[in-house]
């Protein structure tokens, strides 16, 4: 499936909403401390394909809610994001210089400040969404703010980081990667959907399997797709630097199968995200073209 003419009109407009929340979201520039409230900015704004607040925004249309209310959902999984790639690029874990077309936050900001700016980062996406004016009863507003700590925590994205620091130069099994990058990548990704959908209608058994099976998908899928582009970009197209994980000796879906079977791979996650939300009909057209986006991006 292809992506329709009105899908980039969609994707621009949920991406430039959720920078302005994001802005509105973040402490002024000239608020103290401003040392950190510099850095937590330099960090979020300005770029990053969003990919996960898309995925909420889709998640959320599914399940017909309403944007403003998935807004805070969109924020909180994009300030947890941009808090795991501060954290990611420090020199004590992938020790990188450039992201997002930029020098990376502890370069411009010192490692001090980038350290405090992810840590202030991933306590503002908490009481982002603690404060969310959800459609909903107490116990279920809890159960989304602890839906969004689990997918960050050591069972969901800081403990695949933990795993992919602790295999460093080691042969995994098909296995052993793909649960690695469930945990470093799609666990956030399953959360950015589930969120988004929780501001809607309740769904029901059936769509909340789908949809997690869409997100398994999605999120082994986009962390393929990463692994493909860290062999095949350059700094230029991608925005951080190019053939870090071979350098570093990072266990990736190219170092174990090789990057045509790795490509063959993200077709097939791509088929499996199509299928799984084949019930939902026109309600799933933008996840659908997301699964798409995911799967052709190239960078
Ligand atoms: C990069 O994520 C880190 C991974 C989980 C692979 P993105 O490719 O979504 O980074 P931005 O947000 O667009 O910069
Ligand atoms: C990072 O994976 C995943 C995160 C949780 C941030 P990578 O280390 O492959 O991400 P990049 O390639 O630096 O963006
Ligand atoms: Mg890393
Ligand atoms: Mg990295
Ligand atoms: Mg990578």
């Amino acid at each position: 499936m292809n992506p329709d003419v009105a899908w980039p009109i969609w994707s621009r407009e949920r991406a430039q909403r959720v920078e302005s929340a994001l802005d509105r979201a973040l402490p002024a520039a000239d608020e103290s401390p401003q040392p950190l409230h510099a850095a937590m900015r330099y960090a979020v704004l300005g770029s990053g394909k969003r990919v996960r607040a898309l995925l909420a925004y889709a998640a959320g249309e599914l399940a017909g809610a309403d944007p403003g209310v998935v807004d805070h959902a969109a924020v909180a999984v994009e300030l947890i994001h941009a808090y795991s790639l501060i954290h990611d690029d420090l020199p004590c874990m992938d020790d990188d210089v450039l992201r997002r077309g930029k020098p990376t936050c502890h370069v411009a900001h010192g490692e001090a400040m980038a350290l405090l700016a992810g840590d202030a980062l991933q306590t503002l996406a908490f009481e982002v969404l603690a404060k969310a004016p959800l459609p909903h009863t107490q116990t279920q507003a809890r159960a989304q703010i602890a839906l969004l700590a689990t997918a960050a925590g050591s069972r969901g994205m800081a403990g695949g980081q933990a795993l992919d620091l602790s295999h460093v130069g080691d042969a995994l099994s098909l296995s052993e990667l793909e649960r690695m990058h469930a945990l470093k990548t799609g666990a956030l990704i399953q959360a950015a959907l589930r969120l988004g959908a929780g501001c809607g209608r309740m769904l029901d058994r059936t769509e909340s399997d789908a949809l997690d099976r869409y997100a398994a998908a999605v999120g082994l899928g986009f962390q393929v797709v990463d692994d493909v582009l860290d062999v095949e970009g350059t700094a230029q197209s991608l925005g951080k630097t190019a053939g870090k994980d071979a350098m570093q000796g990072k266990p990736t879906y190219v170092s174990l199968l090789g990057l045509s079977p790795a490509k063959e791979r993200v077709a097939e996650l791509r088929d499996e995200a199509h299928t799984s939300l084949f019930a939902f009909g026109a309600r799933a057209r933008r996840l659908n073209e997301l699964a798409d986006w995911i799967a052709l991006r190239k960078n």
